[in-house]
């Protein structure tokens, strides 16, 4: 019986939250094991991340694979062939078809910086959702952390955090904020919670 699961970082930037999964291996994450970083960009930061940390990374566009399809597919070649168990979306900028999020059901997770149902969904990333927040006016925002199904942020969700908007911020320093006091810390723990769950389903099969 194995004790640690096959993960799958997918990256398209800076790659802070795939930093702060690799600085919680064996720490946070004691149920899983970053076997691959695949980017969609290959000037993505989070690539020399993934290099320094040992992972192996592999780089899929859809400019070399002939657009979305060709992109999706060799994706699901190279998970299939890694035999990754769970798919963590870290800043990945591309939506995936229902198609694929249906052959990997509750395996693929995301983190989305503000508490959903708020600012979420199609056009809402990077600083647009906290532009949004402070438009609105919100007092408190976050993080969460969420299954990945057809709907853009529409999956279940399995963490979330809230952080203080403060007088002054702008989407910068709250996107700053949101990163350091909620995601670094509930993309781990949920990775960590998901990928325990996995090996129990294994273990009481
Ligand atoms: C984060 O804000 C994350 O919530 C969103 O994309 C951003 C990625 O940042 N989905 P990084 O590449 O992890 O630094």
């Amino acid at each position: 019986m194995r004790n640690k699961i096959n993960i799958a970082v997918l990256v398209s930037g800076g790659g802070t939250n795939l930093q702060a999964l690799i600085d919680a291996r064996d720490t946070v994450i004691t149920s899983g094991v970053i076997k691959l970083v695949v980017s969609n960009n290959r000037t993505a930061y989070a690539l020399k991340r993934a290099e320094a940390a040992g992972i192996k990374s592999v780089c899929i566009t859809k400019a070399e694979f002939g657009g979305a399809a060709g992109m999706e597919a060799e994706l699901v070649r190279v998970l299939v062939a890694e035999k990754i168990d769970l798919i963590v979306l870290a800043g990945f900028m591309s939506i995936l078809s229902a198609g694929f999020t249906k052959r990997f059901e509750k395996r693929i997770i995301n983190i989305h910086p503000s508490l959903i149902p708020s600012f979420c969904g199609e056009g809402y990333y990077g600083l647009r959702v906290h532009e949004a927040a402070l438009k609105k006016g919100v007092k408190v925002t976050g993080a969460t952390v969420h299954f990945v199904n057809e709907i853009p942020d529409g999956g279940e969700i399995i963490m979330q955090k809230a952080v203080r908007v403060l007088d002054g911020d702008t989407p910068e320093t709250l996107q700053k904020r949101v990163m350091r006091l909620a995601e670094w810390k509930i993309l781990p723990e949920s990775v960590e919670k998901v990928s325990a769950g996995i090996l129990k389903q294994e273990q009481q099969r």
